[in-house]
């Protein structure tokens, strides 16, 4: 029998390269090897206040995103959290025996109550609860996703091990997995600091750009003078020399190695080469994507019909927990 895995994104918009492969790349080699449960968790979007509808945009542009990408229907589940209230059921028991001192200290929390000082609500506090809920109930046993959600994801053991501790065994404790390769992806305009797009249009590479856009954007990327190749690169342009590693051949790295070393190196090639390379990454997807958004019905029917297949576990395992814990 197959084990279960969960995974998935808040909507905020389009998919990015940190995301891929932070995250969703792992998702498509996973999808054999195991029962995948991918969401859209709409819920923990709302923790952000968004208009709604962008809010509503947002999780049309993720199913179109994930489709595109490979999620493959005969395989996997997609779902749309709003759609299977359990999670929302199971979050509120959990709730119960999360001690608060726990959410008080992830980091992720810590960060959000600067940049959302003026709007800090109980959601945001209680985010990494409902998302203990999206994984346990499914009794995943494996979580892929990018570096910065292994708090989110130790807390979720943690959840699980003081529930089974008060109400005998009921959840496996779930697994990180992190995809070394594009565990970190770093921002093209801020590149100390990781790939957002909170961070605005330019420092990030949405997966559906088009050729132009992704060379435009590249062109803005910090880089150095060119003539102090050091043993360590300025961050612009080892950001840069990693995106190389990830979308272009090993002669063309290599040669890029070669010019900085020696004092030659034109970023301007550098940049439209890596351009190149990434259009040419992301064509197939790109086409997909188009083709997927002229059938919004479509895409609307695969959510509703992933989310119903969802809540049929969802309903199963949320009965076993509320016997348990004496609810009717
Ligand atoms: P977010 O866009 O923050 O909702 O993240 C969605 C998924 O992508 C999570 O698993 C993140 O860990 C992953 N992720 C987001 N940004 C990056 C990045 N810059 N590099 C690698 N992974 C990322
Ligand atoms: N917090 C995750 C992110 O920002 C999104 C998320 C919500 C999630 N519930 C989840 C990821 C369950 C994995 C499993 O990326």
């Amino acid at each position: 029998m197959k084990r279960t895995l969960v995974s998935g994104i808040k909507p905020s918009g389009r998919l990015h390269i940190g995301n891929y492969f932070g995250a969703v790349k792992s998702w498509l080699e996973l999808q054999d090897s195991y029962n995948c449960i991918f969401g859209i968790y709409d819920l923990h979007a709302l923790t952000q206040g968004p208009k709604p509808a962008d809010l509503k945009k947002a999780v049309f542009e993720a199913a179109l995103d994930y489709l595109a990408a490979g999620i493959d229907m005969d395989k996997s589940i997609l779902m749309l959290q709003s759609l299977v209230p359990e999670h929302a059921e199971l979050a509120w028991i959990l709730d119960t025996i999360t001690p608060i001192s726990w959410l008080e200290r992830v980091p992720t929390f810590k960060d959000k109550s600067k940049q959302f000082a003026d709007n800090l609500n109980m959601g945001l506090l209680n985010y990494p609860a409902l998302m203990a809920a999206d994984i346990l109930l499914y009794k995943a046993v494996i979580v892929p996703v990018g570096e910065d959600q292994l708090p989110h994801i130790e807390l979720a053991r943690e959840i699980a091990r003081a529930f089974n501790n008060k109400y005998g065994e009921t959840f496996p404790e779930p697994m990180h997995k992190v995809n070394h390769a594009g565990a970190r992806i770093m921002s093209l305009t801020y590149p100390e600091r990781k790939m957002e797009k909170s961070l605005g249009e330019k420092n990030y590479i949405a997966l559906s750009d088009s050729p132009e856009i992704i060379a435009k954007k590249l062109a803005s990327a910090p880089t150095d003078s060119g003539k102090n190749a050091s043993a360590s690169k300025s961050p612009g342009v080892a950001n840069l020399f990693e995106l190389l590693d990830i979308f272009s051949k090993d002669a063309v790295i290599g040669g890029f190695e070669k010019a900085y070393r020696d004092k030659v190196i034109s970023y301007a090639d550098l940049k439209q080469q890596l351009a190149t390379d990434i259009a040419a990454y992301f064509e197939s997807f790109r086409a997909k994507r188009i083709q997927l958004a002229k059938k919004p019905d479509a895409v609307w029917k695969i959510l509703r019909e992933g989310s119903a297949r969802a809540k049929k576990i969802a309903e199963k395992n949320l009965r076993e927990v509320k016997e348990k814990v004496g609810l009717l």
